[in-house]
């Protein structure tokens, strides 16, 4: 029975976060007893806004090593680094030559990114979403797991897909967003505000790589207040984002605990915030510690890379010379 295909990126930019823990790498994790799973790091995308290669190999390996750490298994999923599988750069030729520029300078990512780094609008940033069209349908996978934000880039993909099959012939199937049903979490940030980020402000953001020492200042940090007057009052957001944490991470008797106190008005949150961060720290802390002991097995890293490259360039060498034997090449 053929498992159905599933592509995604990792961007070499940054440490993981929580945010980035239960709302991507935790599914990724379990899609990978499920699927055909292709993950990537993608070191070329990343080459659109950090042109500066210095520190680049060094952050390939140390994503590589955290998301095993959080993981991912690479005798269950095949991780291997974009550059490595030139068959993506030729497909992105053939598909930028079916992407219009109207459309990609109508891109809410590119507007962005454009008022970002006025600097820097380079044609790469531009064809952002072709590159990454050309990744996904190189393995001519169905589901790629994303999140509302990237709808329109799906989109983009679905419809550089379908021209290539209108002029060439049926040769990609035209990508989903993985639907994870009500699973998709969103982790709020410690400051109050929004969701946490790598681009926010530091101290509201928790890390894999955090210390533990680390962790407790930070947690100890989050946003509260002097606490309700009232039994049964309403939640500030804020606070909901505290029992939000400790839901990913506590017991749910210990959770049970202090929404009983909330409601019955003697809730502390000093109590709260110690507890939640030696439950974040009994999470974070091994995951921490198995990414450096990972990292710093750089045989056995290469080793994964090789290993993942050799099943990703034959499904993108048995791609592209479909392609070109449509295409007359
Ligand atoms: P960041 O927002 O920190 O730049 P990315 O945009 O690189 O993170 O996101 C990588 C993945 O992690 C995406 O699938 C994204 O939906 C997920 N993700 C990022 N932040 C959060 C969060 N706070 N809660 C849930 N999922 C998140
Ligand atoms: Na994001």
């Amino acid at each position: 029975l053929m498992k159905e295909i599933v592509v995604s990126g990792i961007r070499p930019t940054g440490f993981l976060h929580l945010g980035n823990y239960f709302g991507a790498m935790r599914n990724y994790v379990r899609m990978q007893e499920q699927y055909d799973c292709y993950f990537f790091v993608a070191d070329w995308h990343s080459l659109t806004t950090h042109p500066d290669t210095k520190e680049l190999q060094d952050s390939v390996l140390r994503v590589l090593a955290e998301n095993i750490a959080a993981g991912l298994d690479p005798e269950k999923a095949c991780l291997y680094v974009q550059s490595a599988i030139p068959e993506i750069s030729e497909l992105y030729l053939y598909l930028n030559m079916l992407a219009y520029k109207g459309e990609l300078e109508k891109t809410v990512t590119f507007k962005e990114k454009v008022r970002q780094h006025p600097e820097n609008v380079n044609a790469g940033l531009l064809t952002y979403p072709v590159l990454q069209t050309a990744d996904i349908i190189i393995h001519r996978a169905k589901y790629v797991p994303v999140g509302k934000d990237q709808e329109q880039h799906l989109e983009m993909a679905r419809n550089f897909a379908q021209r290539f099959n209108h002029r060439y012939g049926e040769l990609f199937p035209e990508p989903h967003a993985f639907n994870f049903g009500n699973e998709l979490v969103k982790v709020p940030s410690l400051d109050g505000t929004g969701k946490m980020s790598k681009s926010e402000n530091q101290l509201a953001t928790l890390y894999l790589a955090d210390t533990d020492e680390l962790i407790r200042k930070k947690v100890m940090k989050a946003k509260t207040d002097s606490g309700p007057t009232e039994p049964n009052s309403e939640m500030p957001d804020y606070i909901q984002n505290i029992f939000q944490l400790m839901s990913l991470v506590s017991e749910e008797n210990t959770l049970q605990k202090f929404r009983d106190d909330f409601n019955a008005a003697n809730i502390r949150y000093g109590d709260m915030k110690k507890q939640l961060a030696e439950d974040m720290v009994r999470f974070i802390a091994p995951i921490r510690e198995k990414a450096e002991a990972i990292r710093a097995d750089e045989t056995y890293l290469k080793k994964v890379m090789q290993q993942g490259a050799e099943k990703a360039r034959a499904s993108a060498q048995e791609t592209i010379r479909e392609a070109r034997a449509m295409m007359g090449l």
